[in-house]
């Protein structure tokens, strides 16, 4: 199967690519580097024995995006290019809309002068808000609190729509968790560009040496230990949701909705510890104020997933952390180049 990946040299992107590859499909893959490197590919070919094929441009370029589509044979997409940092959105919301509304328009466009009805679309546990009970379903309602989360929410009502007046189409929406970790080799990895926004490359950067010490925002949430829960998800795992989504679902008309979580909670302090443990090091931290928007808990059902897609999470949160740090330690800087 011929499948273009969007974002494809991104943080998930790059392990689905591999996930393909190993699983013997054929990713194309886009992207415009703007938060990321060429190094991946060649991490990639490193790791799987191949270069998959690859075009640098921007989803948003119409003619760019119909020359890759007039070029390739491809039978399905996965749709994960797009912006995610929320305090960024906050301060540029024009750039996340187009991004991530008007870039995911062009593709769904492109696709349709391609004839190509399939796509997997990445979304976000963001879309729930500040959910009233957990775990979290995918029949909750949905409430966006941030110029992201809005772009996602935005992206979701788009192509409900479209499916409705397009009944032949795939339409997958996966709403990931708190995707971590990296491959086990340790060769691709999260590198987020300046300051980490979340708390595991947070933690993993003071780890290797590169942040004194890090910021844990509140103590005093209604939780065991005061400190914020999320449910995080080991980017393999994730990669693989996609293949189960791929084979199961791709070719099923219908609007398809699934969380990606493992249905368990971790707080930050439990963090801070399996981190410490699986590294050796100290994580020097701080109590410092909440952070404005934060949740005290959220974490999913991911029952769904698992009778309709036959898809569970496998990584435990010592394969999340010692995949992490492997990672970490390896490529202190992250990937070489610019
Ligand atoms: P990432 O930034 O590592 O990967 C996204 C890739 O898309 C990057 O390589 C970037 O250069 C590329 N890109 C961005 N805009 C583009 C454009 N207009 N044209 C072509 N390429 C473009 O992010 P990620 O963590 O791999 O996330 C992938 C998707 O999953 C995003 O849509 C994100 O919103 C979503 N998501 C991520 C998380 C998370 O915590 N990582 C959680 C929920 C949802
Ligand atoms: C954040 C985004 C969410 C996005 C998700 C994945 C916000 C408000 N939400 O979710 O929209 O989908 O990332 O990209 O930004 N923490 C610290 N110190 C840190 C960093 C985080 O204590 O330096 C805590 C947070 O308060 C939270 C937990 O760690 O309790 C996880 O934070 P993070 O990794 O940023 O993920 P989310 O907040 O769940």
């Amino acid at each position: 199967m011929n499948v273009l990946v969007t974002g494809g040299l991104g943080y998930i992107g790059s392990h689905t690519c591999v996930q393909l590859i190993e699983a013997g499909m054929n990713p194309i893959l886009i992207d415009n580097l703007h938060n990321s490197k060429l190094a991946v590919l060649e991490r990639i070919e490193k790791l799987v024995g191949t270069c998959p094929i690859f075009h640098q441009g921007d989803i948003r370029n119409k003619v760019f995006l119909f020359s890759v589509f007039a070029r390739e044979k491809i039978d399905t997409v996965i749709h994960f290019a797009g912006l995610k940092a929320v305090g960024e959105s906050v301060e540029k919301p024009l750039e996340y809309y187009d991004n991530n509304v008007n870039g995911t328009l062009v593709l769904m466009d492109t696709m349709r002068n391609a004839g190509i009805t399939s796509i997997i679309i990445s979304s976000s546990a963001t879309v729930y808000g500040d959910s009233a009970s957990v775990p979290i379903r995918e029949d909750f309602p949905t409430f966006a609190t941030n110029p992201y989360g809005r772009s996602k929410l935005m992206v979701e009502e788009c192509l409900t729509d479209f499916q409705k007046a397009n009944p032949g189409w795939s339409i997958t929406l996966l709403r990931y968790f708190n995707p971590v970790g990296s491959h086990k080799s340790g060769e691709i990895g999260e590198d987020p560009q300046g300051v980490p926004n979340n708390l595991m490359p947070y933690i993993s950067q003071v780890a290797v040496g590169r942040r004194k010490y890090l910021s844990v925002f509140g103590d005093d949430y209604p939780t065991p230990d005061g400190s914020g829960i999320r449910d995080y998800i080991h980017v393999v795992d994730l990669a693989n949701g996609h293949l189960a989504a791929l084979r199961k679902v791709s070719t099923m008309s219908g609007l398809h909705i699934y969380n990606l979580g493992t249905g368990d909670g971790t707080s930050v302090f439990e963090m801070v510890a399996a981190f410490s443990k699986a590294s050796g090091k100290e994580i020097a931290y701080k109590v410092a104020l909440r952070r404005l928007g934060d949740i005290a808990e959220c974490w999913a059902d991911p029952t769904k997933a698992y009778v309709e897609l036959g898809w569970e999470a496998t990584h435990s949160l010592d394969d999340m952390v010692m995949d992490t740090w492997r990672w970490q330690s390896n490529n202190p800087s992250g990937y070489p180049g610019n």
